[in-house]
């Protein structure tokens, strides 16, 4: 099926209030995505306080941030309502409060201006996200750039797993976490160490001014034959060394760690796109703004001549145009419509 459908989505599934208008076009073998608007407006600074993301304040915020954001697309984008043909928003996973002011904007919109609505899936969002150009022009042949099979490294505050990719639309699960999200321990740590919330980019920074061998932290199921992750008892770990060591200087700590969850994130990727033979690898969530991790996976990807697809800077965390692209995909491919409500623990 070929469709071309100019998207307006939103994205409020956490900390960030996101609206983007992406131009959808192609088939589902061969999607192409022009990104017209992007606009996303972080919370983190509100949350920071509090070391994590509060859900009643994330509500309180969204509610507020949306009709400025929407005014603001208004004014960038000359004739906008006319051009969208379709909005989409996130109905999960995520928090539910949050997840319920972006769709009961996205409803009030709809009705308003007349144009249908579809629900995405935030975790198909980053899945989709390597397919979004650099910048704001076209991706030539974005099809061609992923090559089947696949496998998709998915890291992000929430979640941690690997996908087996034969097409765009088809996957299945080879494992996930059984605890804690790489983001969500790349974040405790960071709180551990004394650095602001979010951990992840304060730990990288710390990190760059580290030694990785400093402390040798264990690698959680580096040895089990599976493509399961445990990052809890590395967490810990951090947690008693420091606990035990005082003095020690942080950043060392920081980059042991980061090199710790690298190495295990790294080598089971690599496992499994040995396993089933892949041709791409693809990186995508939250913590695929990491530039360790990438380079880690774009090194080992080179020795094996796989593909390695990562999303340009701005798409790597929770941002609105990954879910146009959700949207269009699963438009284009999709068995059954999502309802319009949160569904906080929506699986991939
Ligand atoms: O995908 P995302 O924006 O939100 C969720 O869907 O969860 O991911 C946020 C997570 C946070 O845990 C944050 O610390 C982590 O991604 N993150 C990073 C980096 N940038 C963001 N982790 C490691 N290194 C980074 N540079
Ligand atoms: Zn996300």
């Amino acid at each position: 099926m070929q469709g071309k459908k100019t998207i307006l989505s939103i994205e409020t599934s956490c900390d960030e209030t996101a609206m983007a208008l992406v131009r959808c076009s192609g088939t589902l073998k061969s999607p192409k995505f022009e990104v017209l608007q992007n606009i996303v407006s972080s919370q983190i600074a509100i949350h920071r306080p509090f070391g994590g993301v509060v859900p009643n304040l994330a509500k309180r915020e969204h509610i507020k941030n949306l009709p400025k954001i929407f005014k603001q697309l208004l004014k960038k984008e000359k004739g906008l309502i006319k051009k969208i043909d379709l909005i989409a928003v996130t109905v999960g996973p995520g928090l539910e409060p949050a997840l319920w002011t972006g769709i009961n904007f996205a409803q009030e919109l709809s009705a308003k201006i007349k144009k249908p609505l579809i629900g995405a899936n935030h975790m198909e969002g980053h899945l989709y996200s390597g397919l979004l150009p650099a910048g704001k022009k076209i991706k030539k042949n974005s099809d061609s750039k992923v090559q089947f099979p696949a496998v998709a490294l998915v890291v992000s505050g929430g979640h941690t797993m690997l996908l087996h990719m034969t097409a765009l639309n088809k996957w299945t699960k080879l494992g996930e976490t059984l605890d804690d999200a790489a983001g969500e321990a790349f974040d405790k740590v960071g709180r551990i160490l004394g650095l602001p919330y979010p951990g992840g980019p304060e730990i990288q920074k710390s990190a760059a001014k580290g030694n990785p061998e400093a402390v040798k932290f264990p690698r959680p199921m580096l040895n089990k034959k599976n493509y399961e992750f445990s990052f809890s008892g590395l967490k810990t770990s951090v947690l008693y060394f420091l606990r035990d060591n005082p003095t020690f200087n942080k950043s060392d700590i920081a980059a042991s760690f980061q090199r710790a969850a690298v190495d295990v994130l790294t080598k089971k990727t690599m496992r499994a796109a040995e396993e089933f033979k892949a041709k791409t690898i693809l990186l995508c969530g939250g913590v695929s703004a990491n530039k360790p991790l990438q380079e880690s996976l774009r090194t080992e990807s080179g020795r094996m001549k796989i593909k390695f697809i990562v999303p340009d800077f701005e798409y790597n965390t929770d941002n609105a145009a990954m879910i146009a692209v959700a949207g269009y995909m699963s438009l284009l491919g999709r068995k059954k419509k999502l309802p319009m409500e949160a569904q906080g623990n929506l699986t991939i």
